[in-house]
């Protein structure tokens, strides 16, 4: 089980939840509320998925493929450690995972 944390942007903690292996982060996320629109459900084609994963973290990850790279030039307020939790599916050895909200989204459904 991986112990995941998100953190709303003022460092305030939005879950706190384990999850097992497998469990793609988007899907976590949805579950439990969190804003994170995931319109293209996992497609690549949006960014509204986007979190900025924790520095200590950050290498712990499978790299970003050249395609997620690219969509992440779209996401609002992305950083050096963005990621789409789209493209993320916890693993075994991954005992702990910390990620930021971003700001703001860039909203693909305007509301
Ligand atoms: Fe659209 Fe992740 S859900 S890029």
């Amino acid at each position: 089980m991986t112990m995941v944390t998100f953190l709303h942007p003022d460092g305030t903690t939005a879950l706190a939840v384990e999850a097992p292996p497998g469990t793609r982060l988007l899907d976590l996320a949805q579950a439990h509320g969190l804003p994170l629109e995931g319109t293209c459900e996992g497609a690549m084609a949006c960014s509204t998925c986007h979190v900025l994963v924790a520095q200590a973290d950050f290498a712990k990850l499978p790299k970003a493929s050249v395609h997620e790279e690219d969509m992440l030039d779209f996401a609002a307020h992305a950083g050096p450690t963005s990621r789409l939790a789209c493209q993320i599916w916890l693993q075994a050895e991954l005992e702990s995972l910390t990620l930021h909200l971003p700001a703001g989204h860039t909203n693909m459904q305007g509301r």
